[in-house]
């Protein structure tokens, strides 16, 4: 039991042979590839590749052909989708866009679990007060670690494309994920912000029981702020 619960904290994910046909295409092709506890694993390569079918299977966007997928201990190859989501493995583009109206702060919040909507507690109101306080207090913490605590009035719309992301990990953060997948976080963003969008990815995982899997084109850029780096060609080859 101590052997498995080491080897489930040293190995959030973990693949064996997992492989992808499209027609005779291999787009993914026996990929073994794990991503360890509290790490950055990047995932690079050319384009067609097969890096976001890669993802795509791991978070049950599309189902493999053959393989194992396997997620905090669990085999999860197969799982729907939204499964993979609430087990703690989310991909950002699986949260619904933000709220351009609402502010940075109410899209945090409405990605934390309330129990005001909850037909049994919502009519304590003094319980989910208390809940709502402390969902404030987390959603102020979690936007402090994305560097966007400053400006959690602004309407979602004012923000720029550096700061979008970001939210999109603060609301990733906010579902209690463990393992956040970011196919090209900073692709379409001001080099001069690419850093900074790294650097704080690379904070969040040294405060946070999280992992990320960063797929990402500009290595120069990104190798830096990775603990491990897998690189696929032609649907994988000697992962
Ligand atoms: N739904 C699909 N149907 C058919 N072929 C597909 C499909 N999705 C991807 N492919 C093919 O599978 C291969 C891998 O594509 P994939 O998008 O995974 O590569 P990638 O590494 O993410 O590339 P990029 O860096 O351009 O994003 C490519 O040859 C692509 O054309
Ligand atoms: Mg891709």
């Amino acid at each position: 039991m101590v052997i498995r619960l080491r080897e489930v904290n040293e190995k959030v994910l973990w693949t064996e042979k997992l492989s992808k046909y499209f027609g005779g295409l291999a787009a993914v092709k026996e990929v073994n590839l794990t991503i360890k506890y509290k790490s950055v694993t990047m995932l690079i390569g050319p384009n067609g590749a097969g890096k976001t079918t890669f993802v795509n299977l791991c978070t049950g966007v599309l189902k493999p052909d053959s393989g194992k997928i396997y997620f905090l201990g669990k085999d999860i190859t197969g799982w729907p989708s939204h499964k993979i989501y609430s087990e703690g493995f989310v991909r950002t583009f699986q949260i619904p866009s933000p709220f351009l109206k609402l502010t940075v702060l109410e899209n945090v919040l409405a990605s934390l679990k309330s129990d005001a909507e909850n037909p049994v507690k919502a009519p304590f109101r003094n319980f989910w007060v208390k809940k709502e306080e402390e969902n404030i207090e987390r959603a102020f913490k979690i936007l402090g670690k994305v560097g966007l605590e400053d400006i959690w009035y602004y309407e979602a719309f004012k923000l720029g494309g550096a700061q979008l992301k970001m939210l999109e990990v603060a609301r990733a953060l906010a579902t209690g994920a463990k393992l956040i997948a970011l196919d090209e976080p900073i692709g379409g963003v001001d080099p001069a912000y690419a850093g900074d969008i790294l650097g704080y990815v690379r904070n969040i995982k040294d405060s946070i029981d999280v992992s990320f899997l960063l797929i990402e084109h500009r290595i120069d850029i990104a190798l830096p702020f990775a603990d491990y780096v897998y690189v696929m060609d032609r649907g994988g080859g000697n992962l």
